[in-house]
């Protein structure tokens, strides 16, 4: 059997998927296909370079050695021939914290900062935990699908201090073009605001190619700050390792000296190895992987159009995850919760905790075995069926 067919059991194990969506959706029977992680192992190296450690057995202090490094910036030439010296890296323990921290180095209380909603929903926390001022730049829906509303980004520059990009764009799915970052980039130039790029999902391209913006941007006076992670990638959350690339010296020791400040800064080896023997290892595991989800977005989107005709299927580009138009259901944000879970019995994540242009969608996790996608699916065939 290909190993992404095969279903492992996660409940009691502590996952926040599995074992823990009763206290978000308050109901304990539902199919979890919400939390952004993968129902599948992480790459044989992966595990190979973990059980080492624990046969050491010695868990003390620990830092990240240079081999990491050497590994993490060949990846990155390799998968997007983005040129990094190991000297632009700061290691991390996840990109939500990591853009935390840069919002406290590089901007001031009250500031602007730009998201493009519907958007993943912690940026909105990010800002308003910091006390920033949330600046909303919605993305545009065409006939074609969603892209930047570059005419309001423009717009939105003019009171703002950064920029927090997500690319490639969760929920939507959006890899985004190298036009797309280029103009981005120019409005950047052109207002000095601090582009943060959020690249977690880079790796996860189902189709085009990824850019990275601090590419895109090369040859262009933009600040750019760049996030990325294995943890995606490799299904390695839980280790909490992702790391902040820059492109300015001066900028680097500004945030590694508030990181220190933050006490910031304690490594963990498993992290470390897990990373280490991903990135050199583990690619064909990740083509392998692509493939697979990439199988499964298909089976959704052909599976919901041919059955229910009123939902559409937004097909990712990029990400795992897969943004589903609801709208025609015509049922108002409560309304549509309520049967998710209570007629569908399915934990997806709900379109407006993305921003209120998630109304009408759900997001629906599909890095799963085949058979828990079609449990997935069966549940809500039987709920729209129920509901003509
Ligand atoms: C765009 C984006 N950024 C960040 C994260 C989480 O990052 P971390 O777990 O490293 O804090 C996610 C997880 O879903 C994500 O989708």
């Amino acid at each position: 059997m290909m190993e992404f067919e095969q279903v492992i059991d996660r409940n009691q194990s502590n996952s926040m998927k599995w074992d823990f969506y009763p206290d978000r959706y308050g109901a304990d029977d539902l199919w979890p296909m919400w939390v952004a992680d993968m129902d599948f192992q992480a790459p044989k190296p992966v595990l190979q370079a973990m059980q080492e450690v624990v046969e050491h057995g010695i868990f003390g202090y620990h830092r990240r050695p240079k081999s990491l490094f050497d590994a993490t910036t060949a990846w990155l030439e390799k998968r997007f021939d983005w040129n990094v010296e190991n000297d632009q890296i700061v290691f991390t323990p996840g990109v939500v914290p990591s853009i935390s921290h840069i919002i406290q180095t590089f901007t001031e209380k009250e500031d602007g900062v730009i998201i493009q909603p519907p958007v993943y929903y912690p940026f909105y926390a990010l800002i308003h935990n910091n006390e920033r001022t949330l600046v909303r730049n919605p993305l545009k829906e065409t006939g074609q699908g969603f892209t930047i509303d570059l005419e309001d980004l423009e717009e939105k520059m003019k009171q703002a201090k950064m920029l927090l990009l997500c690319s490639p764009h969760n929920p939507i799915g959006r890899v985004w073009t190298e036009d797309e970052l280029s103009a981005v980039a120019e409005l950047a130039e052109k207002y000095n605001v601090l582009v943060v790029s959020d690249e977690i999902h880079a790796d996860i391209v189902l189709e085009g190619q990824h850019i990275p913006f601090a590419k895109a941007a090369a040859g262009k006076e933009v600040e750019t700050i760049s996030c990325l992670a294995p943890s995606k990638t490799f299904n390695l959350a839980s280790l909490q390792l992702s790391y902040v690339i820059f492109e300015n010296k001066e900028a680097k020791k500004k945030y590694e000296s508030h990181l220190q400040r933050e006490f910031v800064g304690i490594d963990n080896p498993f992290a470390t190895v897990a990373a280490e023997a991903a990135y050199r290892y583990g690619e064909e595991w990740l083509e392998q992987m692509l493939h697979y989800v990439r199988s499964n977005v298909h089976r959704v989107k052909d599976y919901i159009e041919s059955n229910m005709p009123e939902m559409k299927v937004i097909e990712p580009e990029g990400t795992y995850l897969v943004w589903i138009d609801m709208r025609e259901l015509n049922m108002g944000n409560k309304e549509l919760e309520k049967w998710l879970r209570h007629e569908a019995k399915l934990a997806l994540s709900d379109g407006p905790i993305f921003g209120k242009e998630g109304a009408g969608f759900v997001r629906m996790n599909v890095a799963c075995p085949r058979e828990t996608l079609e449990e997935g699916l069966r549940r809500l065939q039987t709920a729209y069926d129920n509901k003509k």
